[in-house]
């Protein structure tokens, strides 16, 4: 299989998103560019470093490049000050420079914490991606937004901070739990949702195939939805218009990350799933989009096995009204009013500023009749 290699194209914080097989091993290769001295330092988790560590720091160690790693526990509560403040410390303890390459291996939490490091480490080193989930891959290793949750909410601490070069070997995928796979597999489908009908799509016809391992199919999936957030970003690197779509799904799943404690109750990315149906539910509700959009969108999630509505979740929830409080934490919030990315059709989503409180009540008081 060939290489894809993608150009997120940002001027002089340009760089390249490299999509295949055999990365990981090619690791030295890949970064020998970007080395100004033959050192680099890894950060991961525990279950990372367990599957691939080995097979990284030997790749590296074999081109004479010097490796040293810290390992985190493996978990959204990583993402947090106190992480963060070990994490800078190593760092420093092991006297990484302003010109030294700091590698990021592992899923969107060790992705968010590492660049976030990187971004106020001696006030800025460079970082290299190298994404092992699916949801890493696609969404959170691309585009620089950094950073840890707050006990206010989440990633509400943070810099858009670029990283020098995103390596996504999609052959890591094939350790992750199915669970965590088809998690990440709601932030692929997004992109359909979002911008482009073809490829939800094709997703209808590829998805189960993609998820039985079909590496082609893999590949494309990857490679179509980083394509499509690499022009975004382009266009709107810090997030003062377009870039919010990406976002769909993103203020009802926060919100549910929130009221379950960003727990194992419930992933980031089967928030992000069953926010989508609710924004289609939400759109649907103000007739912005027919009945069939929302009908689409549970069907081929129902299909991938995937949560689609909140009695997926176990365990008590709060409210309508606790739910809607829960927003008011989001970072969209604007004038104290959450904001939401709805849709006109699938395909073409906007986003909304003024939108109805007592729509989203009854949408989420239906949602919560339905457990
Ligand atoms: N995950 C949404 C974004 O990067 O903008």
């Amino acid at each position: 299989m060939t290489i894809d290699t993608l150009h997120l194209d940002l001027g002089s914080r340009s760089y390249y998103v490299r999509i295949g097989l055999g990365l990981i091993d090619n690791a030295a290769r890949e970064i020998s560019d970007l080395l100004v001295r033959p050192k680099v330092v890894i950060i991961t988790d525990e279950t990372v470093a367990a599957l691939h560590l080995d097979r990284l720091t030997a790749a590296l160690t074999r081109d004479n490049i010097e490796v040293s790693s810290l390992s985190l526990p493996a978990g959204e509560a990583t993402k947090n000050w106190r992480a963060l403040e070990q994490t800078v410390e190593w760092l420093l303890a092991e006297k990484v420079e302003r010109d030294d390459l700091v590698i990021a291996f592992g899923g969107g939490v060790i992705g968010d914490l590492t660049g976030f490091c990187a971004a106020i480490l001696r006030r800025g080193v460079r970082f290299v991606q190298i994404p092992t989930t699916l949801l890493a891959q696609v969404d959170s290793s691309v585009g620089g937004k950094t950073g840890i949750n707050s006990p206010k909410g989440k990633n509400l601490i943070g810099a858009f901070y670029q990283p020098a070069r995103v390596l996504a070997d999609i052959g890591v995928l094939d350790t992750l739990t199915p669970r965590d796979f088809i998690a990440g597999y709601g932030e692929v489908v997004k992109y359909g949702l979002l911008g482009s009908a073809a490829f939800f799509e094709w997703l209808e016809t590829n998805g189960p195939a993609l998820a039985a391992g079909d590496i082609d199919k893999r590949a494309y999936a990857v490679r179509r939805s980083c394509e499509m957030k690499a022009e975004i970003v382009a266009r709107d690197e810090k997030e003062h218009g377009e870039r919010a779509l990406l976002n769909l799904g993103h203020t009802f799943g926060h919100a549910l990350e929130a009221a379950t404690g960003y727990s194992s109750r419930l992933l980031h990315g089967e928030g992000v799933a069953i926010g989508s149906v609710l924004a289609f539910d939400l759109s649907q509700a103000l007739g912005l989009c027919s009945q069939e959009c929302p009908s689409r969108v549970r069907a081929h999630l129902r299909q991938m096995n995937m949560k689609t509505e909140l009695s997926d979740i176990k365990g008590e929830l709060p409210d309508a009204e606790g739910l809607l409080a829960l927003m008011g934490q989001d970072k969209k919030v604007q004038a104290g009013k959450p904001r939401f990315i709805l849709a006109r059709e699938i395909g073409s989503s906007f986003m909304a500023e003024d939108v109805d409180e007592t729509a989203v009540k009854t949408v989420l008081k239906q949602a919560l009749d339905r457990r």
